[in-house]
């Protein structure tokens, strides 16, 4: 008992001492130099706003090691470049898997690592996608070299639906060292078959030699319907934890069953309209650092951006227990589930019940009011605290599509503690020149994870043709925030030393300086103090206007002028027509627009 009092007496302690303040926030901005250049930019689905596309980032079990994967500015190409996990600078030769067209998820290992892409099968491979449709593939390389290479999709993978090719890899990839598994969870459209042109999304296991596992349980060939938001994190044994976001109005936790039904979880109602339900997982360039276990306790906690939701009505084309709603708000806030287990929601799920007017009271809001929220991701300090960010667009336009995402004035990147409870601790605190843009990863007992110093607007859509003013850089940066009080002295130390010592410059650099000729004509500038407030922690290398900044005048085509109808290839209707019968293991299956990447509907809406 008297133990028990002094741990929750320290423990109440810790969680005073331990709020977030802008000076845990440490940046090494342009430390890692690329060897090819990286488009930071991609449009998002349907609207064809601006996302940051998403580098992978991972860490090897003994912290020795990091890698990076990016996708080649030519769309074609991954490259991995490892990195110094205390100065963020590149190590070692880059590794370029040609065919990769997505860098979609990276395990790190003590003497390599694994990447989930897609790249076109072979030519002449019987029953490969016709047009070189690529395919989801899951790679592994163990100190520089390629030691297997294992397809996830195409004819190697049985599956009732169809063969199952990636034309855009919406997905995870997460490693259980306890099982000896990697899953991988991706959006996929069957080629063949019944499902043949239909979107769902499938779960496939590799263990440690390469060999795809059929796990009864966790497999999964068709899971949610066309999902445009995809969450996943390794438990101790397979089913790893999964959720989906589908276009039928839900996020569930899937981790039982794998599909979009009444066995999983009902974590939140979501207006879909168009195939998409708000982008809770990022929609493109999302998908990663959402659902995060804490620590070694059984708790994952997921964090996303909600409308919130009233109305329930029957979804007539789902059937029974499955419901419709219309969004509460027209801005999305920032929300958080916890999970006790990976099968288990911590309070109530999400209503079915029909003629329910509000459709949301077992959401925990985390922010409130107008503005819109978006980029949500979350990571854990261990086992009792969390951390959550976001971006935040002021004055948001929400109205031009209902359930993707708003555009409006960039208001800040907002990083919040939570404890293991999902409650917040002390104040957000908010950055205006760093971004998330991969994987938050632990390193010591901080969490790092790398974006592109750039100047950011959320205010348009990515100009998708005149490919002349694509924006490209040839450098990453690296951000790392800790809690007070917890081992500063160790990791955070060695971090921050070289942090100011890489920057050797005087200048001290503002957000908007940083991406323009006059900051890069100065040479390198810094802050000299490590532990400043977050405009002085941040320094400006000469080459970082290697980012071009044309994009927002680059975009002759208001967003004005891209009407919902026009912007829809694929009508409401078409959608319904084709929808399809529940599949053959009862998951229901159903049709999806396609979450593209842009380069299909996005471009051709945009030159009407
Ligand atoms: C989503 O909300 C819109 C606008 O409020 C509504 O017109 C639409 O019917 C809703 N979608 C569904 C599937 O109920
Ligand atoms: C966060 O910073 C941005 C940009 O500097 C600013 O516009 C915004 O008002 C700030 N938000 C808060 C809540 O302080």
């Amino acid at each position: 008992m008297k133990l028990f009092l002094l741990g929750a007496v320290l423990s109440a302690a810790q969680s005073v001492t331990a709020a977030l303040d802008a000076s845990l926030l440490e940046t090494y901005v342009d430390s890692l130099e690329l060897t090819s250049s990286f488009n930071p930019v991609e449009a998002a689905y349907w609207t064809g706003y601006k996302h940051h596309r998403r580098t992978p980032f991972a860490v090897s079990p003994d912290g020795e090691s990091a890698y990076l994967a990016y996708l080649d500015s030519s769309e074609s190409g991954v490259h991995i470049q490892q990195v110094d996990p205390s100065t963020f600078e590149a190590v070692g030769t880059t590794v370029t898997v040609s065919g990769g067209q997505e860098a979609g998820g990276l395990v790190a290992h003590n003497d390599g690592f694994a990447l989930l892409t897609n790249e076109a099968m072979p030519s002449g491979t019987t029953n490969a996608p016709s047009d070189s449709t690529p395919v989801p593939v899951l790679y592994r390389y163990t100190n520089g070299e390629q030691t297997w290479k294992t397809w996830l999709g195409g004819p190697d993978v049985e599956s009732s639906e169809g063969y199952l090719a990636s034309p855009d890899l919406n997905g995870d990839l997460v490693y259980s060292s306890d099982a000896g598994l990697y899953g991988a969870y991706f959006v996929v459209t069957a080629y063949s078959g019944s499902a043949s042109g239909h979107y769902g999304d499938s779960i496939q296991y590799v263990n440690d030699d390469g060999e795809l596992q059929t796990i009864s349980g966790a497999t999964s060939t068709w899971g949610c319907s066309h999902n445009t938001g995809i969450a996943f994190e390794a438990a101790s044994e397979a089913p790893f934890a999964s959720m989906c976001a589908e276009d039928q109005g839900a996020i569930w936790l899937n981790t039982n069953g794998q599909g979009m039904m009444d066995i999983g979880v009902k974590v939140s109602n979501e207006n879909t309209t168009n195939g998409a339900s708000g982008e809770p997982m990022g929609g493109m360039g999302g998908s990663y650092s959402q659902l995060v276990k804490l620590g070694s306790s059984s708790k994952y906690l997921f964090s996303w951006p909600t409308r919130g939701a009233i109305d329930v009505t029957l979804n007539d084309w789902m059937g029974e227990g499955y419901t419709h709603v219309l969004p509460r708000n027209l801005n999305r806030n920032v929300a958080v589930a916890l999970f006790s287990d990976k099968k288990t929601l911590v309070g109530d799920q999400a209503t079915s019940v029909i003629g329910t007017e509000d459709a949301d009271s077992q959401i925990n809001w985390i922010t409130e009011g107008d503005a819109d929220h978006t980029n949500v991701h979350a990571a854990a300090f261990g086992t009792d605290n969390a951390l959550l960010t976001w971006e935040e667009i002021s004055d948001p336009v929400c109205d031009e599509f209902i359930a993707m995402g708003c555009r409006g004035t960039f208001a800040g990147t907002h990083f919040q503690q939570v404890d293991s409870t999902g409650a917040v601790v002390g104040a957000a605190i908010n950055s205006s020149d760093v971004y998330v843009a991969g994987d938050m990863v632990n390193i010591g007992s901080k969490i790092c994870w790398p974006y592109v110093s750039m100047e950011w607007d959320l205010d348009g859509t990515v100009n998708e043709w005149d490919t002349s003013s694509s924006t490209t850089t040839k450098k990453i940066s690296f951000a790392c925030i800790s809690l007070s009080g917890s081992g500063s002295g160790s990791s955070s130390g060695s971090g921050s030393a070289s942090a100011s010592a890489g920057a050797s410059g005087s200048a001290t650099a503002t957000a908007t300086a940083s991406a323009t000729a006059s900051a890069s004509a100065s040479g390198s500038a810094s802050s000299g103090s490590g532990s400043g407030s977050l405009s002085l922690s941040t320094s400006v290398a000469a080459e970082t206007q290697a980012v071009s900044q044309t994009q927002t005048e680059a975009v002759p085509t208001s967003v004005d002028a891209i009407s919902a109808t026009e912007a829809v290839p694929t009508s409401v209707d078409a959608i319904s027509a084709t929808q399809l019968p529940a599949s053959t293991d009862g998951e229901a299956a159903a049709v999806t627009a396609r979450p593209n990447r842009g380069k299909g509907k996005c471009r051709a809406h945009y030159r009407h």
